[in-house]
């Protein structure tokens, strides 16, 4: 039994305006009817000779509605495990391990983060049964990407000996490395950006939190026991979820898994995964995935394009309206505009933090 977890946290301030804190893009139908949230929930439908529970989202309380209705317009109700606070990734992931082992199961935990996009879902699929076997036999399982660009936002994973089903061992597993180190494993080959997809069994999750970071395992542990259910949403104690420490998956058991020489640890392995992954963090990712015209361009709502390419308009109301520009992001919705550079648009990010400093 597969049981998928998405987890919903971020804000995504680098797609503002679209995304805002009180509309995160994860919920937004960035790319066709469905949010991200809902595409992430559809892409492990119908997968091959395994069985799926109902999903399992980890989220911010505030959005617990609004991921409800979504779950039940596609007639997928699920689990919706509420955080009072955000705590990263390696106190959600707890949280979703001890909720699936509530009543003394212990299913393999697809891990998803609620904010990309996957072309391929047929690749995807094939990927995740193969995955399935992996972290039955108790393996944590990770799939690699290949990189392109010396990305400093993600993981990297070497690839070390070859492990059973098509994987291999991970040698080493460095999270967000800087430029220099990241340029350093392209041009050394044999190293795979982490996708940030996860599979293994909940009671090995635990395992591995308890090995590297007890603290979190025992905060969490108490902020569960004093919660409680009510309908789909699993509540957690607030003043205890609140006083759990907070850091990455990444950080807190996969550098350590890599390191080798603990018994104590399950094996980390990767798996390629070549399906047309993205983590649309930013504007330039999200041109990237969406359907282009023959020059490049990307439109959507009311847009009028007259000898530019390699443009995204996104009109959510008034018409944009571009004369012979190029590389650009224009992105109007009823209180703001933005234009930006498209080889810039990490940086709309300081755009937001310099309207939370104003208030
Ligand atoms: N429920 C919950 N609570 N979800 C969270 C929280 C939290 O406190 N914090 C983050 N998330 C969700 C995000 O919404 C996202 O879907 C996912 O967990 C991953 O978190 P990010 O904050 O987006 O991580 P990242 O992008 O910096 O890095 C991770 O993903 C990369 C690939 O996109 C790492 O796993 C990297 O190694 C990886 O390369
Ligand atoms: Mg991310």
């Amino acid at each position: 039994l597969i049981q998928p977890v998405v987890l919903s946290g971020g804000s995504g301030t680098r797609l503002w305006p679209l995304s805002r804190e009180k509309y995160p893009k994860q919920l937004l139908p960035l790319i066709g009817d469905d949010s991200l949230l809902q595409a992430t929930v559809r892409r492990v439908e119908g997968l091959a000779g395994v069985s799926v529970a109902a999903p399992m989202v980890v989220s911010n309380e505030e959005y617990r509605f609004v991921i409800a209705e979504q779950l039940r317009l596609m007639g997928k109700p699920g689990t919706i495990v509420l955080e009072p606070v955000g705590r990263n990734t390696a106190p959600a992931l707890t949280l979703a391990a001890l909720a699936a082992r509530r009543d003394g199961a212990d299913p393999v935990l697809l891990v998803m983060p609620a904010d990309h996009v996957i072309v391929d879902v047929a690749a995807f699929q094939t990927v995740v049964v193969q995955g399935a076997k992996l972290a039955e036999a108790g393996a944590v399982v990770t799939f690699g990407i290949t990189p392109d660009t010396p990305e400093t936002g993600y993981g990297y994973i070497q690839s070390g000996a070859a492990f059973e089903g098509g994987a291999h061992r991970i040698a080493r597993f460095v999270e967000k490395p800087d430029r220099a180190t990241a340029q350093g494993y392209l041009d050394a080959g044999g190293y795979a950006w982490n996708s940030g997809l996860f599979m293994l069994k909940a009671s090995v999750w635990l395992a591995a939190i308890a090995a590297c970071r007890a603290d979190i395992l025992s905060a969490c542990e108490a902020a569960f026991a004093k919660g409680s259910a009510d309908g789909e949403f699993l509540r957690v104690d607030k003043a205890g979820f609140t006083a759990c420490p907070s850091d990455s998956i990444d950080y807190a058991v996969m550098e350590r898994l890599a390191a080798g020489g603990r018994e104590d640890l399950p094996a980390g392995v990767v798996l390629p995964l070549s399906a047309g992954w993205s983590d649309v963090g930013a504007w330039d990712a999200l041109w990237q995935v969406l359907p282009k015209d023959e020059s490049g361009n990307v439109q959507q709502g009311d847009v009028l394009l007259h000898d530019s390419k390699n443009t995204l308009a996104l009109s959510e109301g008034r018409l944009i309206a571009c004369v012979g520009v190029e590389n650009l992001i224009v992105v109007e919705t009823a209180d703001a505009v933005l234009v930006a550079n498209k080889d810039k648009t990490q940086d709309v990010k300081k755009i937001v933090d310099a309207l939370k400093r104003e208030g």
